[in-house]
């Protein structure tokens, strides 16, 4: 039976792609991919789908991918019911806690507003701090926002540190780190055992 893997396009897409080929899958149609987003493996009877990395939970959730290559972070905002199976060990970054330098939001008195593309994480993050904060949702460049008076602080993630810092934001907690994981739908996880497992382990071996 043929497997079909969701990837996830953008950061995580060059590392997924070198290691399939290191676990000498033939991603060469993703290599290539021009405008196209199904791609057919060179060698054996698997199909990849290139999308955005909540959009992966998405199809493995429904089972229209068995597989699904997505980042920590966005697993942990999403409310998925898949298995998660791997740490690939590369997109590797953290969930911070920033704000402007005289703005520490643990000192503040009063009103706390939070801005992230994450709020579920942040909601829990404060909620185990027992702080009661304000979180509002921001689609990206998440580092504008404490700037132009949006919020007092930020959760976000923090890959070099670059972001932050050109913005003139210091990190005030690391909640905590992230990377690529593997996640497989729990029927198809039952129903095509066989290849599912030996995709894991040929990835497994390389990783
Ligand atoms: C992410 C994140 C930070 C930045 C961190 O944003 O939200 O803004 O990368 O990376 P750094 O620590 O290496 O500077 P992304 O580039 O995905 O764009 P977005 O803000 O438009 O979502």
């Amino acid at each position: 039976m043929g497997i079909s893997i969701a990837l996830t396009k953008g950061r995580l897409e060059e590392e997924s792609i070198k290691i399939l080929d290191k676990a000498n899958f033939d991603p060469t149609e993703l290599k290539n991919k021009g405008r196209k987003l199904v791609f057919k493996d060179g060698k054996e009877d698997i199909k990849y789908f290139l999308v955005k990395a909540a959009d992966s939970i998405t199809y493995v959730e429904h089972g229209v991918a068995d597989i699904g290559v997505v980042g920590k972070d966005t697993i942990l905002e999403s409310d998925n019911n898949c298995y998660e199976v791997l740490d690939l060990g590369v997109g590797k970054c953290n969930f911070i806690v920033a704000s402007l330098p005289n703005n520490d939001i643990f000192k503040k008195v009063g009103h706390v507003k939070i801005g992230s593309k994450y709020p579920k994480v942040a909601k829990e993050y404060f909620k185990k701090k027992e702080m009661d904060v304000e979180v509002i949702k921001i689609e990206g460049s998440v580092e504008l926002a404490p700037i132009l008076g949006l919020c007092d602080g930020i959760v976000d993630i923090m890959e070099t540190g670059t972001t932050l810092k050109e913005n003139g934001l210091v990190v005030l907690d690391t909640i905590c780190s992230i990377s690529a994981r593997v996640i497989v739908n729990k029927a198809s996880f039952k129903m095509k055992q066989e290849e599912i497992q030996s995709f894991i382990e040929r990835i497994r071996k390389v990783i």
